[in-house]
């Protein structure tokens, strides 16, 4: 009889205290290093992405309760900055300038060449995982158009030859 009360109590409580995911635990985490402060969501966010390589959508009602904040008000700034992933992304994201003076100087053309030789449009990640390409608007290096970021390191005047070069560096890189 005992046994079976137990068992009934330990399905209740299974039922009511979800175990949280290991997503969760990382984002119940970098709350309360930032000391679960709505102020200071934006960290929060970084932190998040810095750890899972995304912000998760699974996890944002985690957010929320942990700040005391709702959903949507969590949901609506994940939106509203594009620097936040919210799916996971290739092990290298590339960025793409899209901007005036990379127009002007041939990125169009560099971002077919990186979609045919990635086999990926630009958004989305090759099919190992290796690497995300995606387009922005302006990285600061104008003068050296076109460019692209690769991780924290800039790039300039890449064409379709250097495009190559850098790719294969990281697949060599990978290879080490
Ligand atoms: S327009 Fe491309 S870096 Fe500024």
């Amino acid at each position: 009889m005992a046994n079976k009360v137990a068992g009934t109590t330990a399905k209740i409580l299974e039922r009511e205290q979800p175990v949280p995911t290991q997503a969760e635990v990382a984002v119940l985490a970098a709350c309360a290093r930032h000391g679960n402060q709505p102020d200071a969501l934006l960290e929060i966010l970084h932190d998040v992405q810095h750890q899972l390589g995304y912000v998760p959508d699974a996890t944002l009602p985690a957010i929320a309760k942990a700040l005391n904040r709702s959903r949507a008000e969590i949901y609506g700034v994940v939106t509203f900055y594009h620097d936040f992933k919210r799916h996971p992304v290739g092990k290298h994201v590339i960025k793409i300038c899209r901007a005036e003076s990379c127009q002007a100087m041939g990125t169009d053309q560099l971002c077919r060449h990186a979609e045919q030789s990635l086999n990926v449009p630009l958004g989305g990640t090759t099919a190992d995982g290796s690497v995300t390409i995606e387009q922005v608007f302006c990285l600061g290096n104008c003068a050296l158009s076109p460019a692209i970021m690769v991780g924290e390191t800039l790039y300039g005047k890449v064409d379709a030859k250097r495009f190559d070069e850098i790719i294969s560096g990281l697949e060599k890189e990978a290879a080490e």
